[in-house]
């Protein structure tokens, strides 16, 4: 057979395959040598959100938007509305004497506190309060609703395992909290003391002998306020640290001493005046979200310029290295990963260089 007749051939046997659903394996791209998601490092300026979301609280009523929240949207994403291959993430802001009513999703959720005061989140009848730097979780299929019971407009953070979940074929939502019985069809009645668990919960080393333990995959402490991670920092601050992350520790749920919730980790991390950190890269994303200081992240050739409240992405896979710009000031970053979920998995796989520049295999 010709040269010619041969490729007639090869092309009408692959128009045929693919008629029938059928490609051919020598000829599809996925088996990359290293993960690629198409996420790119991205950084949120708090200055363009924070306008952005107060342009917002004029225009759309939280009747009209049950949330009212800017999507951040990873611009390599092709306009999907995640952060990452599997997170997502959005700023909410409810103006003063606003609720956002009762529903629930299988999706594992988390908010952290941003900006105001007077704000809280009702999860499954617990009432808990969020100021500034707080972080409450929101576990699967936990019913939840917010409010501002303060004199200003408050905002926070949410940061949710949405594209993990979508992707597992499990996302469900449920917005009919009026079937449940309560004395009000949209708002959850305050059914436990509140910040009820950070009562039973919230001093490290020590559980509640009178409470059964759960036994649930998620933490039963929902409230991790701001000021027990700070004081536990300023604690360790005379220690080396991680080489990559600097004074960097874990909400941990209680009972396990594992991750706050399944598929999510959360973090709180301190950099030392003038620190800059090793590098090094591993197959988790993580977002961050500056709580104090001014600095950057070199995430392999884009350079992330942080200060306060910014918001940005490291992907999978991607070097990266944190740098505190101030000379005499701590830098304070708060951190959400999908480390459990890809540890559970088998997946998880992590480098580091040393100083010298080699390139070594890190365990955790
Ligand atoms: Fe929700």
């Amino acid at each position: 057979m010709s040269d010619v007749a041969v490729i007639d051939r090869r092309k009408a046997f692959t128009e045929r395959a693919q008629r029938a659903n059928l490609l051919e394996y020598w000829a599809v791209g996925y088996r990359t040598s290293k993960p690629e998601t198409g996420v790119v490092p991205y950084l949120w300026r708090w200055s363009d959100v924070k306008s952005l979301m107060e342009e917002a609280g004029r225009l759309v009523g939280i009747d009209e938007s049950e949330r009212r929240g800017l999507v951040l949207a990873n611009p390599g994403l092709g306009g999907l509305p995640y952060m990452t291959n599997t997170l997502f993430g959005d700023v909410q802001l409810l103006t003063p004497g606003e609720a956002a009513p009762a529903h629930r999703h299988t999706t594992s959720a988390s908010r952290f506190f941003m900006e105001g005061t007077g704000g809280y989140t009702t999860v499954e009848g617990e009432r808990c309060t969020m100021g500034p730097g707080d972080l409450v979780i929101n576990p699967s299929w936990a019913w939840h609703d917010h409010g501002n019971d303060g004199k200003d407009e408050i905002t926070y953070l949410n940061i949710l395992d949405v594209p993990l979940a979508t992707h597992l074929g499990c996302v469900f939502y449920d917005y009919d909290y009026a079937r449940e019985g309560d004395s009000d069809k949209h708002f959850q009645s305050v059914r436990k003391p509140i910040n009820a668990s950070h009562d039973l919960y919230a001093t490290g080393g020590i559980m509640p002998k009178f409470v059964t333990r759960s036994g649930k995959p998620y933490s039963p402490q929902l409230v991790y306020r701001w000021e027990s991670v700070i004081t536990a920092l300023d604690r360790m601050k005379s220690y080396r640290g991680d080489p990559y992350d600097g004074i960097i520790v874990e909400y941990v749920n209680p009972e396990s001493g594992g991750s706050v919730m399944p598929t999510m980790s959360f973090n709180m991390q301190l950099l030392k005046a003038g620190e800059r950190t090793f590098t090094h890269r591993h197959t988790a994303s993580t977002i961050y979200c500056v709580v104090q200081g001014r600095g950057y992240t070199q995430v392999e050739e884009t350079r992330l310029e942080w200060g306060r409240n910014d918001i940005f992405v490291v992907p999978s896979w991607s070097w990266h290295e944190h740098v505190n710009l101030e000379r005499n000031a701590e830098a304070l970053i708060f951190s959400v990963t999908d480390m459990p979920a890809v540890q559970k998995l088998g997946l998880y796989r992590e480098e580091g260089k040393t100083a010298e520049g080699e390139i070594v295999r890190v365990e955790r």
